[in-house]
């Protein structure tokens, strides 16, 4: 069995795979590790297969949707996800097979309500159900602290002892440990109470993740991150440097057309020389009168560089061939001592 370990910040995913028959899966993907996923595939000689999510992520983006979608895998998870984009929902006790390796679903609700652990040969990939020196939360959206210890007690626990966990996130870099290091060392298992466990999860009080809602919303609709957005907008658009296009504007050379996208009161505070100005939220309906000539060549801009991205790439939609955005934005040209004019 081929098994490896991928850290993004605190979130672990794995790759589990078959050396025979080349198959694989990839476990709680992440949305900023495709590249290496394929890349790992790649160098093992396997096919992903199937892109499994454990539960519900509130704290990352998951990347099985793109995964199912650029390499034609299967997108599983438990039946209680409320996910549409999922190909194959997994009761309690059904096996995937990558290959030769029997994947298990085990439901371990209590962090979400669709928190499933995956069991094979002697590993347990655990989700946010158990972590090493830890547990998952219990205070987000579906979570149980009573769903949670039964999970725990009388799921995981119960596992061989010398099971190998997996979790999905993991702070300090810990490296393995097993079901029983977790039941002789975990703080959170030692007391083995239902009431007591149940009221110590109640009483954590822990900051909301960063991205809660955004994450939510992406994991359930299987659509896009405002990140995700922008970063697909400026692999599709060309940039011009700043000192490229100031020295542009210096020979006075008027072969391309600067597109200020910002808001009136931010133009008439101070702009590109000889800027045009059209707000980023009336592009589509004005771009006809503002550019008759679909060959012109713009250089969008905007505050940060970020919306003159997105109004560049819709350009380029629109079929403005010679649309691109100022690598950069105002406050940065500005910041550089560039000139502007009012
Ligand atoms: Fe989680």
């Amino acid at each position: 069995m081929i098994l490896e370990t991928i850290e993004v910040g605190g979130c672990r995913s794995y790759i589990l795979g078959c050396p025979k028959t080349h198959v694989s899966a990839v476990i709680d993907p992440e949305i900023s590790a495709i590249e290496r996923y394929r890349g790992l595939a790649a160098r093992h000689g396997l096919t992903l297969r199937y892109a499994i999510d454990t539960h519900t992520h509130a704290d990352h983006f998951s990347a099985a949707r793109e995964i199912g979608k650029a390499l034609g895998a299967q997108v599983v998870m438990s039946h209680l996800s409320p996910a549409s984009h999922v190909d194959i929902k997994l009761d309690d006790g059904d096996l995937l097979l990558i290959g030769d390796i029997r994947l298990q679903a085990m439901a371990t609700p209590g962090h979400t309500a669709d928190s499933t652990s995956l069991y094979t040969q002697g590993h347990v990939f655990t989700g946010d159900a158990l972590l090493i020196g830890g547990t998952g939360r219990t205070d987000l959206p579906t979570g149980d602290p009573e769903q949670l210890y039964d999970s725990l007690f009388n799921r995981l626990l119960k596992l061989d002892p010398a099971t190998q966990i997996h979790p999905a996130h993991e702070y300090r870099g810990r490296t393995g440990s097993t079901i029983g290091e977790e039941i002789a060392t975990n703080p959170r298992l030692q007391n083995t109470d239902r009431a007591d466990f149940v009221a110590m999860m109640r009483a954590l009080n822990i900051q909301a993740p960063t991205h809660l809602t955004e994450a939510l919303r992406v994991n359930m609709s299987g659509a896009k991150s405002v990140a995700r957005l922008l970063s697909e907008a400026s692999a599709s658009v060309p940039f011009m440097a700043m000192d490229e296009l100031s020295r542009r504007i210096a020979a006075r050379q008027n072969d391309l057309v600067i597109l200020d996208v910002r808001e009136k009161d931010a133009f008439d505070a101070g702009h590109l020389p000889g800027a045009v100005h059209l707000p980023r939220g009336q592009l589509e309906l004005r771009v006809n009168e503002a550019f008759p000539d679909p060959t012109v060549r713009i250089v969008a801009v905007c505050e940060f560089g970020k919306i003159s991205t997105l109004a560049a790439a819709t350009l380029r939609a629109l079929g403005f061939r010679h649309a691109s955005a100022l690598d950069g934005g105002m406050e940065g040209w500005c910041e550089a001592g560039l000139s502007t004019e009012k």
